[in-house]
């Protein structure tokens, strides 16, 4: 739907050339074209700027987010194998989970090909930023157009850190509000899977973010210099290598992390703060090893 996309390039292991012929009829002026099976993946990233990640598969009722290691660690390798030696210079947004461990196994990866570039790799945790404005403007009434949630941290359970105190426009909350939200926006993945009852995850949601986020990077490639977004990226916001947070985009990539948003936290978000960190630490050595260990 942007009118920034000139060409739209799908990948998949099999059943792509409906989806695209479905997809060319839009009239926007994205030219369309199918890539099927592993032979036709180098052609699908000629000359791309942006490769966007979805592949793998979803949770069932019952899985968190790392039940999905086993299976979508490899894809997630081999999509950036292909990525790292026919689009070194694109940048990558990585849906596949667990994110907090397919990022890092991208870095590895490109690290590996000697085309790694931390400020083109990103996590999509957009998904989160979108439900933590949704939840809050319902709850409090406000006009969803106006509501932006910070959510730092990573993609999973605990690890998902809504700033509900930097919530903008500024809103009170009651310390029932806060637990009840936040618990809520770190289930918000989990909620869609058990409504779906064993079909998947969400889909049409993270479409939504997902494409939003794309439209970001674009905008910024495209020389627009006010994007911010929220993602899980190589930091030194904390002492954690991967952490996701309000980011500033440019050409390049990320030009600036916004820091200020970890400044006076709420006693609250303070303690999920430290308490988020052993499992996100953990989550990223898993990725890291992973490649390491296949060596
Ligand atoms: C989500 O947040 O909806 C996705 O990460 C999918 C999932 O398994 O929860």
């Amino acid at each position: 739907m942007s009118p920034l996309v000139a060409s739209l390039n799908l990948y998949d292991i099999a059943n792509v050339k409906g989806v695209a012929a479905d997809l060319s009829h839009c009239n926007t002026p994205a030219q369309v074209s199918a890539f099927t099976g592993f032979a036709e993946l180098p052609d699908s990233l000629k000359n791309v700027d942006l490769i966007i990640i979805p592949a793998g598969v979803p949770r069932k009722p019952g899985m968190t987010r790392d039940d999905l290691f086993k299976i979508n660690a490899g894809i997630v390798r081999t999509l950036v194998e292909a990525a790292a030696e026919h689009a070194p210079n694109a940048w990558i947004n990585i849906i596949s989970n667990p994110v907090n461990s397919t990022v890092p196994i991208a870095a590895e990866v490109l690290k590996q090909k000697g085309v790694y570039n931390p400020r083109k790799l990103f996590g999509v945790t957009t998904l989160d930023v979108v439900r933590a404005n949704t939840f809050v403007a319902q709850k409090k009434n406000l006009r969803l157009i106006d509501v932006d949630v910070p959510v730092l941290g990573g993609h999973a359970g605990i690890t998902i850190l809504p700033l509900l105190s930097k919530t903008r426009p500024a809103v009170e909350f009651s310390p029932e509000e806060i637990e009840e939200l936040t618990v809520r926006i770190q289930n918000g993945g989990t909620e869609v899977v058990e409504a779906k009852a064993g079909a998947g995850s969400a889909t049409l949601s993270m479409a939504y973010a997902a494409a939003r986020f794309a439209e970001s990077c674009i905008r910024a490639l495209d020389g627009d210099e006010s994007v911010y977004e929220c993602s899980f990226v190589q930091s030194e916001v904390t002492e954690l290598p991967f952490f996701a947070s309000r980011v500033k985009l440019c050409k390049e990539g990320v030009e600036a992390f916004i820091n200020a948003d970890l400044n006076g936290l709420t006693d609250y978000e303070q303690t999920a703060l430290e308490a988020l960190k052993p499992e996100l630490k953990a989550s990223i050595e898993k990725g890291i090893n992973f490649v390491k260990q296949s060596l």
